[in-house]
């Protein structure tokens, strides 16, 4: 059999894929907070031009997004598969369930991974429809940055946060991913066997920092468009 499906098949394999998988979407997630920051600023242009330099990449950009894609599919994958097989292997739960001290971090976070998992899945199919894939030039979000005709994404950021409904569910959706985060970094290096008395608890707090640091950096962006004026 193939080294790679061997790797599949097995559960520390799948650890290993579901961690190395977790980390890189959790990089994605860093870099595109960043970029989204530039909707802080108050002239419009200032994110057009992001979003335009991004575009510009052309097949890079196309590269990029095809390898996030296929992390997100494998991570999607093996994490229902890690599931099914746990309720396979133990088909009634546990009466009580508590932390087993040690490594074991139980938490909010860690046991509704798979909840706010399945919401952020939902998520994204609906947030790439929206943002991506939504109205364009043809349709009049048009602007001119620095003498280029360029997509007014800032305009259907500015027009879908301006929804009460949609500034709140985005909000409400980023306090899941914090949760999700929270458990998800964490656990990533764990499977990939880092303990240690003394730099777990770094770790952990990191990835705690890391997770606060996403879903308030993220769900401030529909709050601050929604209030600001
Ligand atoms: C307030 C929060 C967010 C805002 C304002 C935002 C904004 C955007 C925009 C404007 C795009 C379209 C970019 C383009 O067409 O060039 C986009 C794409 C995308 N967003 Fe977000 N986003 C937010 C949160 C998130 C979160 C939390 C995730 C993941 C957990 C996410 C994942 C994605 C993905 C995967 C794409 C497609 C990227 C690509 O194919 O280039 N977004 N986002």
């Amino acid at each position: 059999m193939l080294p790679v499906i061997v790797a599949v098949r097995s559960s520390v394999g799948k650890k290993i894929i579901m961690a190395v998988t977790a980390l890189s979407l959790v990089m994605f997630v860093i870099a595109h907070l960043l970029g989204n920051l530039q909707l802080f600023k108050s002239s419009p242009d200032a994110f057009n031009k992001y979003a335009h330099k991004l575009e510009s990449l052309g097949g890079l950009l196309y590269i990029a997004e095809l390898g996030l894609l296929s992390i997100f599919v494998i991570h999607i994958i093996i994490a229902f598969s890690v599931v099914i097989g746990k309720k396979r292997a133990r088909p009634v739960g546990y009466y009580m369930k508590k932390g087993l001290g040690g490594p074991s971090k139980k938490s909010v976070g860690s046991s509704t991974m798979i909840y706010t998992g399945v919401i952020i899945i939902i998520f994204i199919i609906a947030h790439i429809i929206h943002f991506k894939f939504g109205p364009g030039i043809e349709q009049g979000y048009v602007k001119m940055v620095d003498d280029h005709v360029v997509r007014d994404l800032y305009r259907l950021v500015i027009e879908a946060f301006k929804n009460p409904v949609c500034a709140g569910l985005y909000t409400a959706v980023m306090v899941l991913l914090g949760f999700h985060l929270s458990h998800g970094f964490w656990s990533a290096f764990q499977s990939l066997g880092a303990w240690h008395k003394r730099y777990t608890p770094v770790l952990y707090g990191i990835g705690i920092f890391i997770a606060v640091t996403m879903g308030a950096g993220f769900l401030s962006i529909p709050l601050f468009i929604y209030f600001k004026g």
